[in-house]
């Protein structure tokens, strides 16, 4: 069984809208980005460069907000559908300290009454586009899970996306999927199921214990496998033993990954200020990518340590050659 929906998380800093757009260039198997947060404040206004994340209107996909003032987010949500978005998820679940402090993202969850209220407060708005939210299973622990799903099922989200682990793990330990469990079978909406899904087995896995997932959504996995949302839609014949073939679909993985790379690259460099900058966001994503290439430890040191553009380019030949 494979699951109906692929959706790509937000991830603050990597999944810029020109990654986005290079990605699907190269990958298929996304039914849906969610961009990473665009923090919105009584002030009313989107920062120029939260706006250039967003906008124009890009198809399939979901801007997400971070706001813990009502009023806000729901300007927010009706400036965006004014641009022809649907939906707008709120962010229930970034765990840094300077966001959480201020109530937003899983500091939402940690005062319930607070967080009724500010749910109450959007969802008595009118002519909203639909409201999905991504959260957390806790701010504490997950024993928290049955009190947020309780909240939840008061609101007509379009959406819930769990990612059942506290803010308190961050992103340590395993995803508690009973916590999970819990707060779906409470909510009458459509469930999204998010947290350390790395290969297309660990999603047969996590569908075979719940056949009721129809919705997932990857993260780190994507980063760490670009074609992970494409193995698990379309290979049919991923464990089939079939050596040569198999040699073969790594060269031809390679290749692919080495011109995504380089687009993106040279996507970076024609809209960054310096080559400075540029590198240091393929590097962010090379701390991923590089766990399926620790053979190459030499190389990925290269990487790591670099400090010019032609350092990493002839690290990356030497590990995609
Ligand atoms: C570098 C990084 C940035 C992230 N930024 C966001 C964000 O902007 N909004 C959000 O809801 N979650 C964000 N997340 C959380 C991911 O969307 C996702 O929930 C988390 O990585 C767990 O899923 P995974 O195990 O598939 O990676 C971020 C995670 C990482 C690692």
């Amino acid at each position: 069984m494979k699951p109906e929906y692929i959706f790509f998380a937000p991830m603050e800093g990597i999944t810029t809208k020109t990654f986005r757009r290079v990605y699907s260039q190269f990958y298929r198997g996304i039914d849906r980005y969610y961009s990473p947060f665009i923090a919105v404040t009584s002030d009313m206004a989107f920062k120029r460069r939260d706006k250039r994340g967003v906008l124009p209107h890009e198809e399939k996909l979901v801007p997400q907000l971070l706001a813990n003032d009502a009023d806000a987010f729901v300007w927010a949500a009706i400036r965006l559908a004014d641009e022809g978005y649907e939906e707008i998820n709120l962010n229930a679940g970034c765990p840094m300290g300077t966001v959480v402090s201020k109530g937003k993202g899983a500091g939402l969850l940690k005062d319930m009454e607070a967080f009724d209220r500010f749910l109450d407060r959007i969802f008595s708005h009118e002519g909203l586009p639909g409201i999905s939210i991504k959260t957390r299973a806790g701010f504490y622990n997950t024993d928290e899970a049955e009190g947020i799903a309780g909240i939840l099922a008061r609101y007509p989200f379009c959406e819930v996306i769990i990612h059942p682990r506290a803010r308190e793990d961050f992103y340590d330990g395993t995803p508690d999927r009973e916590a999970f469990d819990i707060i779906t079978s409470k909510l009458n909406c459509t469930v999204c199921y998010n947290g350390d899904l790395y290969t297309p087995e660990s999603v047969q896995d996590l569908i075979n214990e719940r056949p009721g997932i129809k919705r997932i959504m990857l993260g780190r996995g994507l980063l760490i496998d670009p074609s992970l949302a494409e193995k698990i839609r379309y290979d049919e014949d991923a464990k089939d033993g079939n050596d040569v073939k198999d040699d073969e679909d790594a060269k031809d993985g390679k290749a692919v990954l080495y011109s995504f790379l380089t687009c993106l690259e040279s996507e970076y460099k024609s809209e960054m200020a310096s080559d400075r900058n540029v590198l240091f966001k393929m590097k962010e994503i090379w701390s991923y990518l590089g766990r399926n290439f620790l053979d190459h430890e030499k190389s990925l040191k290269v990487i790591r340590k670099c400090t010019s553009m032609s350092q990493y380019e002839l690290a990356v030949k030497e590990i995609l050659r």
